[in-house]
Parts: C-alpha cells; structure tokens; sequence
C-alpha cells in the first residue's frame, strides 16, 4: 500500500522523539493507521545533527520552506516551536493543501483563528494533542470522549517545567536556578524559559483548551497570567506546614456573563490527588455536567511522551485521509464560523 509521506520540520527534542517512535513501533504504527508511514523529508537548522538522528535514506535540508512546497509530503509535521516560521510554515503548507501536525502551543493560542479558518477554507487538517499536556490525550478527550457533556471547567497542572521545579524544591530544598538548568537539560523546558516559569505556557494550553471545551475562539491575549518566579523556597515550606502544596494551575470555567481564564500558583490541600501530581507529570481536571469530574494524568513533557501525542495525530490524520474533506476538518479542528463569542471575564 503507498505510504503516507511525513515531512518533519525541526528535530530537536521532540522531532527526534518522533522518529525514535516512528522508527521503534513502525510495524503497530503502520497497522493501527491503516498505512505505513514515512517521514520522506526533513528540515533543521543544524542538517549534520538531525542526519545523525535521521541516520541514512532521510534528506535533510536547512531550509523548511522546501518540506511545505515538496508535492510528494502529504503531513507537514511542524515541531519548530514559536509563531514567526512556524506560522508561515504552517499557513504555507495549508496553502498548498498539505495536512498539519504541530505540537505548537504558541502557534494556536496566538494565531488559532485565523490557522482554523485557513484549514477549513482548504478542506485540510490541523491536529494539535501535543500541544497540550505533552502526552496525555487531552484533546481526544474533550473533543471524543467527553463530547456528550456540556463541561463546566477544566483546572490542570499543564506545565511540566514548573511542576518539576516546585517539587524538587520542596523534596530536595533544591534551587529555583538549578532545578529550571536541570529542566533545560532534560529537555522539557521552552525555548525561552520564561514562557515556563510565567505562565505563559500554560496560558497557552489552556486557551486551546478552553477553546475546545466551550466552542470559543482563541483568546489567549484576556487569559490572566502569574507564573512561579516569584515564589522560593520558604513559600512551598509554610504551605506544606499548613497542610498544602503550591501548584501552578490553569483554570478555566464557563459562566453566563462569560469564561473565566487564568493561570496562577494556587494553594491545594495535600490530601486531593492533583496535589500530588510531582515532577514533570501533568494532570487536567475536567468536570462535565452528564459524567462529573474526570482526572487525565501523565507525562507533560520530554522527548518520547510528546512524540507518542504527535505520532498519534499522525495515525489519525492518516485515517481520516479517505473521508471526503467536509467531514474530516469538523472532526479535528474548531470550526471557526461555528463558534460562539464569549468574553473572557476581567480577573
Ligand atoms: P527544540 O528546540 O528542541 O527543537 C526545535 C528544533 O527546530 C531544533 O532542532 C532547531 O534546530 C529547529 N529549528 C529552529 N528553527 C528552525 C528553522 N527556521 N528551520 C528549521 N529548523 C529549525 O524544541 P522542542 O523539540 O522542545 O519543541 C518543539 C515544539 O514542541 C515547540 O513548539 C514546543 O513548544 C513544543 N513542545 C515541546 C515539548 C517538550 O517537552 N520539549 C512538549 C510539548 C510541546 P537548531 O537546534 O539547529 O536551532
Ligand atoms: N515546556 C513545556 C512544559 C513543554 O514544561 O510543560 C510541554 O508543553
């Protein structure tokens, strides 16, 4: 059967990651798409390091631009990061009618609606589960399983980084320093590591979130941010006296005037098991009026945990390939002139 053909843009952390699984479970992968699966391009700036990656039979190039416009890539797969190239990468690659992977949280939370309305106008894909919460499927969640509810809120620990630095600190009284360098190495952290440490990254998420959970736009500029710099080590310790941990939570909840949307350190008490969600795992709350509350718990960053969420958006871009293109962009993407205007309720 022909394969699918995967052009991979930017194989640092989780482009790596993603050839490792694609590579290590070719054969499942293959059978539970329906298909075998190809990356048959790729682009990085440093060509000799994504080569060693790639190893042989994989041409690398410099320049991305030459994935999107490539007529034999069917997926663009887009782990770049940032919304300048990838943006034009990625409005580039709708264009040319090419379906779109990306665990950019950035891209969609900034310039969703207008990526969404590109994608529905071409009849073309966006799929985006790593974009959230690293591996845990979240938005199959609440786009799929949990489509029958009308959801109430969402609160979730949705930044590895930060969760990883405010346990070390208080397990090993390590420093907010050190434990952010050690999170860099691991290769969890953004590119620029304030998006991590204030908020913003877990902002991101949660506007997407949010957006999906109560069909409204993007509105990632109301979301109300305080991230964790500003905390040390005698915060967590009083906390943990009073009987609570300090989490970094994103919470998001539906009212009638309105949506609530906002990220802070937050006091919860150490008996509630979001509470004892530790290092780098993640872990998302979502209510929903028909099943209650539900618990999403998993890795929320790092190389391979992100690339079983982007592999699993390829396997189901490829599945949906033979639905003919009315169908298939309702069922991954917002529908942008479906959507309901609700403002985001001042903090
Ligand atoms: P990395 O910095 O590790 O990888 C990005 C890669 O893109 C690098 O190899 C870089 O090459 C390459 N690159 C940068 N600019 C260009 C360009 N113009 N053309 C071609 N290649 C380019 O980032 P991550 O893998 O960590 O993150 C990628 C995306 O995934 C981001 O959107 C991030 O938010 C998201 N994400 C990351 C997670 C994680 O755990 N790391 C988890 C979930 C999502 P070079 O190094 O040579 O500059
Ligand atoms: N920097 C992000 C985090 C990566 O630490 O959660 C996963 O989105």
């Amino acid at each position: 059967m022909k394969p699918i053909n995967i052009g991979l843009m930017g194989v640092g952390t989780v482009g790596g990651g993603t050839a490792t699984v694609l590579k290590r479970n070719a054969e499942e992968i293959s059978r539970r798409a329906g298909r075998p699966i190809r990356v048959c391009m790729a682009a990085n700036r440093d060509v000799a390091r994504a080569r060693e990656v790639l190893g042989e039979g994989v041409p690398v190039v410099d320049d991305a631009m030459l994935v999107v416009n490539n007529p034999e890539v069917d997926i663009v797969v887009e782990l770049i990061g940032g919304d300048t190239i990838a943006k034009e990468l990625v409005l580039k690659a709708i264009e040319n009618g090419k379906h779109v992977v990306t665990a950019n949280k950035k891209l969609l939370a900034v310039h969703g609606n207008e990526i969404f309305a590109r994608a529905q106008e071409k009849g073309v894909m966006v799929a985006f589960e790593a974009a959230v919460a690293g591996g845990i499927p979240i938005i199959k969640a609440l786009r799929e399983g949990l489509s029958a509810n009308r959801i109430e809120w969402i609160a979730g620990i949705i930044n590895g980084t930060s969760n990883f630095i405010l346990t070390e600190m208080r397990d090993k009284g390590a420093s907010f320093a050190d434990v952010l360098a050690e999170a860099q190495r691991l290769g969890y952290a953004e590119a620029d590591p304030t998006f991590d440490i204030e908020g913003h990254d877990a902002g991101h998420k949660l506007t997407i979130m949010a957006a999906l959970a109560f069909g409204i736009p993007m509105q990632f500029d109301s979301c109300y941010l305080e991230g964790i710099s500003k905390l040390d080590g005698r915060d967590i310790k009083y906390a943990e006296e009073l009987g609570y941990r300090v989490k970094l939570l994103g919470f998001t909840r539906r009212t009638d005037a309105g949506v609530e949307l906002r990220v802070h350190p937050t006091l919860i008490p150490a008996s509630q098991l979001i509470a004892n969600v530790n290092g780098v795992m993640n872990a998302v709350l979502a209510k929903g009026d028909a099943i209650g509350q539900t618990l999403h718990y998993g890795a929320g960053a790092g190389a391979l945990p992100t690339a079983s969420a982007v592999v699993a958006d390829i396997v189901d871009v490829t599945r949906l390939l033979t639905a003919d293109p009315e169908h298939r962009v309702p069922h991954l993407a917002f529908q942008p002139d479906q959507l309901k205007n609700l403002p985001i309720l001042p903090i």
